[in-house]
């Protein structure tokens, strides 16, 4: 599939202040935060790459150098690892700055995801493109990305990811959705953060997407909303009207990494898949001191079925 793709560029929007992960991120990007030993953008560095992607550009903003050292090449560090015989590890850090053509750019101010995806227009020129949020990271048999990729490949027309939501839809852009085939939606409207009780369907987007050019100049003309933000929701509405838009009901686990319970739920998983790790930090989460620390918590369910019979047989 990836020969056939003609998606081989991908935006990466990391202008975002990472309020949520206060004090970390005053002095380092939320996107260099490790899931385990690796730094979330890598993961999602790694799904494009998988799904075919050559050519990345990183949006940054103030504070986010981290992210362009972090793909650059060591020479002190490859140097000294070479020194001490460290071939494996030498060979993944060779690999990061080899993974693909990555080249940053800065959103002056952050305003908005609009406004991000905006920046880099030149440099993606008259072509379908890919975007990938740093926050959502996915665990899927085949990458997200290129789920979406097939998709686009079918109807040559803009590709969003959804998930279906039960609690907290109104943290989302949801989908008013037509069912077309199997997993695949056309997007007949979206509304941003609605409530419960507006909420077109569960269906609720999720930071990958394959955006035709014409969203440069709907996002252009759009402009920046009340909150003073260019909002991508608004500008997809916007194309929606003018060409169609297709839904993916991606296969696979999404981690909100972009808030400090997903990152911890990731961090928890991703350490328990990890070979050199996962079968000792599975002990320890079943080991005495962590359960009682739980039980302390949210009290154990040992504990309520224990009160529970001598409640009965009292
Ligand atoms: P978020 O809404 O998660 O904002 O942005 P944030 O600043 O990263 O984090 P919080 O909410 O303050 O904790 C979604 C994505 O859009 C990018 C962010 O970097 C993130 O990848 N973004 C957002 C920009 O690149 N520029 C912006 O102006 C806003």
């Amino acid at each position: 599939m990836n020969e056939r793709s003609n998606i081989k560029k991908a935006i990466f929007p990391a202008a975002g202040l990472g309020t949520r992960f206060l004090p970390a991120t005053k002095s380092s990007p939320k996107e260099m935060l490790p899931l385990v030993d690796k730094p979330m953008i890598q993961y999602v560095v790694e799904e494009a790459v998988a799904s075919g992607i050559e050519d990345i550009t990183i949006v940054t903003g103030r504070g986010k150098r981290a992210i362009e050292d972090f793909f650059d090449i060591s020479f002190e560090l490859e140097y000294e690892l070479r020194k001490r015989g460290k071939a494996e590890i030498l060979e993944q850090m060779q690999m990061i700055s080899n993974m693909a053509k990555i080249s940053y750019i800065r959103q002056k101010e952050p305003l908005g995801l609009g406004h991000a995806i905006l920046v880099p227009r030149n440099l993606v020129g008259n072509q379908a493109f890919a975007v990938l949020l740093g926050d959502d990271i996915i665990d899927a048999e085949v990458p997200c990305l290129k789920q979406l990729i097939e998709v686009y490949e079918r109807y040559k027309c803009s590709v969003i990811a959804v998930q279906r939501v039960h609690d907290d839809i109104s943290q989302y852009g949801v989908i008013k959705p037509r069912h077309l085939e199997n997993n695949v939606y056309q997007v007949l409207d979206l509304v941003e953060k609605p409530s419960p009780d507006e909420a077109p369907s569960d269906l609720a987007i999720i930071g990958r997407y394959i955006l035709t050019p014409e969203i440069f100049d709907v996002l252009e003309k759009i402009g920046t909303d009340k909150t003073g933000e260019i909002q991508l929701t608004n500008g997809l509405r916007e194309l929606s009207k003018r060409q169609a838009i297709y839904a993916c009901e991606f296969k696979g686990k999404r981690y909100d990494a972009g808030n400090k319970l997903g990152f911890l739920q990731a961090t928890v998983e991703f350490a328990l898949k990890c070979p050199d790790l996962g079968r000792e930090f599975a002990q320890y989460l079943a080991s005495p001191e962590l359960t009682a620390l739980i039980a302390e918590k949210i009290g154990s369910p040992a504990s309520s079925r224990r009160e529970i019979i001598s409640i009965e047989s009292s």
